[in-house]
This record gives C-alpha cells, structure tokens and sequence, in this order.
C-alpha cells in the first residue's frame, strides 16, 4: 500500500499531509496527518491575500510544516512512495514555493514526483471523507478562485474521467462572498463572516437577483459550443454569474446609507443583507447543480471547495438531494478549505495512473485540467 506526503502552497495555506492507500475500493484513503498553517491574519490587514507576502510567508513555514505532517502521521522519510505537489492552478509565487521544496525532496529521496491539479484535490477531498462516489457524479467545486462544475464518470485520471460542464463567467462565489464582506465592512475571509452573522439575519428581507442567463455565451470558445437548441438551453443554465449580484448588493448598501445619513449600518441590518445574500448565491449554485444532475442522470451528487463550508449551503443542499433521492457528497470543515490531504489522495490516484513528473516542472498559475 503506497504512502505519499503531499504539499499544498497555492494561495495562503502552506499545508502538508501524509495519506495512505488502505486497499479498500470504497474508501481508498487514510489520511494519517493533516498539516496547515494559515496566513489569515497576515492578510486581513489588506483586505485579501497579498500574493508577494503570501509567497515570502510559505518560504518561512514549509520546513515546519512538513516536519509536523511527518510526525503528526508518526511516518519516516523511508516509509514514503513519493511526494504529491499543487501544481497549480493559484498564485504562482505561492505555488513556486510548494513545488521548488516537492522537487528538492523527491530528488533527494529518489522518489517520483506527482504533479496534482488543485482542483482535482478538491473532487478527492469528497472521497477522502465519503467514501467512493456512485458515479456518474456531478460535482460542484466552489472557492475562492473557482466556481466549477464537474460531470465524473470514473475513476482513473480526472483529465479522462472529469468534465467540465459548467463555470462562472465572472467572479467565483467565494470571490462574491470575501467583496461583499469588504463591503460590510467584515474582516476577511468573508465566507466565514458572512455565514455566521447571516445566522440572526431575515433572508426575505432583501429580493436581491439571482443570475439568470437569458442570452447566449459569447465567452465560451468554438470547440466548447452546445450543439442543438436543446443543449445550448442546458449549457446556458449551467454558466454562473456573481457579479451583478455583488453589484446589487452594493448599490443596496449605497442606498441605504446614504438615506441614514451616516456610514454605518445598525447590526440587523446587516445581518438582513448577509442572509438575502447568502440565500441568492445559494440558489444559483443549487439551481444548476440539480439541473445538471437531471439533465446528466447522475447518481450523486457532491460539492467541495472552501465554499462548500458554508452552512446554508449545506442544509439546503441536503434538503434538495435528499427531494431528488440522490445522495450528497460534502467534505467535513477541515477539507473543505485547502488542505494537503486532498492532494495526497489526488496524488496516490495519479500515482496509481503512472503520472510522473520529470524534475524541471514548473509551478503554472492557470494550470488546464
Ligand atoms: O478552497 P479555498 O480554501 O481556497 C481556494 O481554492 O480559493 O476557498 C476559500 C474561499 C474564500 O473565498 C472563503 O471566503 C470561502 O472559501 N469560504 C466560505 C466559507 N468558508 C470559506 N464561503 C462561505 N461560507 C463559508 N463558511
Ligand atoms: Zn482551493
């Protein structure tokens, strides 16, 4: 049974993981250590992620952070089979960091190196903490960066067996979620925030609009274009949009502060917004990943990504998987945000798929899948 240590460096998480094939197909991975040490608070004094401090800071903690993981998981350099790294996609200083330190140790402990898509270590997060999917599978992967939907149709590598059937066209919903909370005036992250104060808040207080598309996609390129008038409906259904909703939100805010006369709105309201806001964003996710499910037959259905903490996605998600008889896949909070122990079990998968990658690879910001 193959042990690797995985490393994740993409954006503010330097994060490292031991994980460990069990033999068992319906639940492949153990993972022995999970390791991450965040930036947060370094970057909440800017408002969001500072890529140049970002990269300095994971160049401070990854020695430390390894060495943690390899206690943590009570594992010996000589146990491990290779070493699992992002490669990308995110901040390519940040990323440098984790693959420059990946190589160094492969080479090292002549070991293979495994070249892992960060968001394939999102969908593997789902089968770390669930078990197999039944597949085919249509999965949501919604973050900071992302806001991606998968059709998985097997289990190999997920460049095969991964489809892209829909993105957002504009800002990711965690994007949404971190400007909006700026906007309140909450700290970054705003996910976070935003969930928690959203808790005491009416979600009918404000009709804010959930993105429709009602036009055709001159963004998505010729190989990518629906074929039919049928599929072109459904491919339209499956782009999102967070951008005008972040848009009406602010005009919202503009409004009503200016109508009070002062800068700050009083705590309830606040809260209103935070929840009127969550409640549209959660429906758009929703709306095309069931639609997506139907339209796909799939046999479950899973969301990952840093946005998949959210709690009132999670409620709602059950409660329309539930209606729809397919099961739901979530990760639990700690594989939810980044995290090396999806890339370890991402990693062993591709390792069982004979992916190597040579000692010159390269860290690539908008890796393709
Ligand atoms: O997956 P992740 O850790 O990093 C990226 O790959 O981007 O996702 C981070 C994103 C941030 O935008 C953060 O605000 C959001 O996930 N997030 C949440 C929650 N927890 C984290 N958004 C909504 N509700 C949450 N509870
Ligand atoms: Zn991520």
């Amino acid at each position: 049974m193959a042990t690797v240590l995985a490393i994740e460096t993409s954006c503010d998480e330097t994060a490292a993981a031991v994980v460990s094939e069990t033999g068992d197909p319906e639940r492949p991975w153990r993972v022995r250590s999970n390791t991450v040490a965040s930036q947060a608070e370094i970057h909440r004094e800017w408002g969001g992620v500072v890529p140049e401090l970002a990269s300095r800071q994971h160049v401070r903690d990854i020695c430390g952070v390894v060495e943690r993981a390899l206690d943590d998981g009570r594992a010996s350099w000589s146990e491990l089979d290779a070493v699992a790294v992002t490669q990308g996609p995110g901040l390519v200083g940040s990323l440098l960091v984790g693959v420059a330190f990946a190589k160094g140790l492969a080479a090292a402990l002549d070991l293979p190196l495994v070249p892992v898509h960060h968001l394939a270590g999102h969908i593997e997060s789902l089968v770390v903490d669930n078990g197999r999917l039944p597949l085919p599978a249509v999965v949501l992967v919604v973050s900071g960066g992302h806001t991606n939907l998968y059709e998985v149709t097997g289990e190999g590598h997920p460049r095969r067996d991964c489809r892209l059937i829909g993105r957002t066209r504009d800002d990711a919903a965690g994007e949404a979620f971190d400007k909006v909370a700026a906007l309140l005036g909450l700290s970054y992250p705003g996910g976070p925030v935003i969930d928690r104060v959203a808790r005491a808040g009416d979600d009918a207080a404000i009709d804010f609009p959930v993105a429709r598309m009602t036009h055709a996609d001159r963004t998505a390129s010729a190989s990518a274009a629906p074929v039919g008038i049928a599929a072109e409906r459904r491919a339209r259904r499956m782009e999102f949009s967070f951008s005008g909703l972040k848009t009406a939100v602010k005009r919202h805010v503009e409004k009503r502060r200016a109508a009070r006369g002062d800068g700050d709105l009083p705590d309830a309201e606040v809260a209103d917004i935070c929840a009127s806001f969550q409640r549209a964003v959660v429906r758009a996710l929703l709306d095309r990943v069931l639609t997506a499910a139907r339209a796909s037959s799939a046999r479950s259905i899973g969301i990952a990504g840093g946005v998949s903490a959210n709690s009132r996605l999670r409620a709602d998600a059950a409660a329309q998987a539930a209606a729809a008889g397919l099961p739901l896949a979530l990760p639990t909070l700690a594989l939810a945000t980044d995290n090396a122990a999806m890339i370890g079990a991402a990693g062993l998968r591709l390792l069982r798929a004979g992916v190597r990658a040579p000692l010159d690879l390269n860290a690539r910001a908008s890796l393709e899948f």
